[in-house]
């Protein structure tokens, strides 16, 4: 624990420290040297993928065509929309006290919902490099995981896939079998910060673990500007959350909180 306190400690500093010095230097996008040069052309380059409706329906995933049941969503993107961009922040990342709580639907949903407007670029990455199933949400396997992306293995426009033309998709492969490492590492958060120069997104979605199960998020939460925390109504004890609540804000700030499948007034979700 202790270890692992004074590697945040560090990754923290090395990051407060490039943040200075990219205030009078631009971060190169070097990850894609071979990339085009505009903007647009570097978000056409990336590989497109469709996923049938019906299939992200099975997945509760219903923000890509408005809809009723996207209302919900649609209300939590544009509260997010407005306070990211009040506050400067771009990086945004999502975790519950347990395990099945509604992340990975709740940052689908929100990925997609954000696609639907012309004006924003958005990113979505699974960082739950332990149990990553994004790739099953949309059924879409890619050519690379995430992780040899952040590895440097393959570049960001190799790996990821462009859902219209304005939704970036990095999934994982496959389950890491030491993901803290990766999460810590001072390379990932070069890598993000290469990608975020490259092609200039307005919200970047991390998919992240629980933080009670393990010490992945805690690892990653530096990298974030800020954090939603998913409870689910149903399973999550209070005591869970405010552990969870406490842990998140002392690396980043927590922008609100997601009661999920909250049933009172028939919402599925509903937004504090
Ligand atoms: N509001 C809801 N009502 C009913 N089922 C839901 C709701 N939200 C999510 N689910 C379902 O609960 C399961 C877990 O959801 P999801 O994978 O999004 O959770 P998670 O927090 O990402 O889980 P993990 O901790 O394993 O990553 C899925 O089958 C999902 O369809
Ligand atoms: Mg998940």
């Amino acid at each position: 624990m202790e270890k692992l306190q004074a590697a945040l400690e560090q990754a923290r500093k090395a990051r407060s420290e490039r943040a200075i010095s990219s205030e009078t230097e631009a971060v190169a996008p070097s990850i894609d040297e071979k990339a085009p040069d505009s903007l647009s052309e570097r978000w056409q380059a990336l590989s497109p993928f469709e996923v049938q409706d019906k299939i992200l329906v099975k997945h509760r995933v219903v923000t890509q065509s408005a809809r009723k049941e996207a209302t919900p969503f649609d209300i939590l993107r544009t509260k997010v929309v407005l306070q990211m961009r009040q506050k400067g922040w771009t990086r945004l990342a999502i975790t519950s006290p347990m395990p099945s709580s509604g992340k990975t639907t709740m940052a689908c949903n929100l990925a997609l919902g954000l696609g639907r407007q012309r004006d924003l670029r958005s990113m979505l990455f699974d960082f739950d490099l332990r149990d990553p199933s994004v790739q099953d949400f949309f059924e879409t396997r890619p050519a690379y995981g995430i992780s040899e992306m952040l590895a440097g293995a393959v570049r960001f426009d190799e790996q990821a896939f462009r859902f219209g033309d304005n939704v970036a998709v990095s999934m994982a492969q496959h389950s890491e079998p030491d993901p803290t490492r990766i999460l810590l590492a001072e390379e990932t958060a070069e890598r993000l910060d290469g990608i975020q120069a490259a092609y200039e997104p307005n919200v970047m979605i991390f998919d992240l673990p629980s933080v009670l199960v393990n010490d992945d998020t805690r690892a990653f939460l530096k990298n974030a500007d800020c954090a939603l925390i998913v409870v689910r109504a149903d399973t999550t004890h209070y005591g869970q959350f405010e552990t969870c609540q406490r842990e998140v804000a002392e690396h980043t700030n927590v922008l609100g909180v997601v009661l999920n499948a909250y049933r009172h007034d028939k919402r599925a979700f509903q937004t504090a």
